[in-house]
């Protein structure tokens, strides 16, 4: 029997589409702006980089699905022990391996002082 590529468990069940427009979106680095993060500046790329976390956490932090946590407020160190446990497998997540996958742990530092400096809901 063939099996699928990619298999989905009904808690991941983000459309394929949005990962791909995501992973589509960290790949380019084309921001024009750049933002805060935590009082540095994001650079261009880094900027690029949180319209990759943006379809799925909002570019404010905040999710519109019920399925995927609010990274706004949270504390950065919390926020960049996720990322670095979602790439070594530590925390399981298919989507999360995917996207922390292209980060190094500079990035995982800037994003997650820029989403802990965002104001919560
Ligand atoms: C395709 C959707 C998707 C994209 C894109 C995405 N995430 Fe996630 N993220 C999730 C989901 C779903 C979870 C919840 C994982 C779980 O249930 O364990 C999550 C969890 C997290 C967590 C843990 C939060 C917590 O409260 O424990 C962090 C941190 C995080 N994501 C950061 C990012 C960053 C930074 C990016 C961009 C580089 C990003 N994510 C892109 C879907 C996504």
């Amino acid at each position: 029997m063939m099996r699928p590529m990619f298999t989905w468990s009904p808690r991941q069940n983000l459309p394929f589409r949005v990962v791909a427009a995501a992973l589509l979106a960290l790949a380019a680095c084309a921001a024009a702006r750049a933002e805060i993060a935590g009082g540095r500046e994001l650079t261009v790329g880094k900027h690029s980089m949180v319209e990759a976390c943006a379809p799925c956490h909002g570019a404010d932090g905040l999710a519109h699905d019920a399925e995927v946590p609010n990274l706004a407020g949270q504390n950065a160190a919390y926020l960049y022990n996720q990322l670095r446990a979602f790439r070594s497998g530590r925390r399981p997540h298919k989507e999360m391996l995917y996207m922390s996958r292209q980060l190094s742990d500079e990035d995982m530092r800037d994003l997650a002082a820029y989403f802990a400096h965002l104001p919560p809901r």
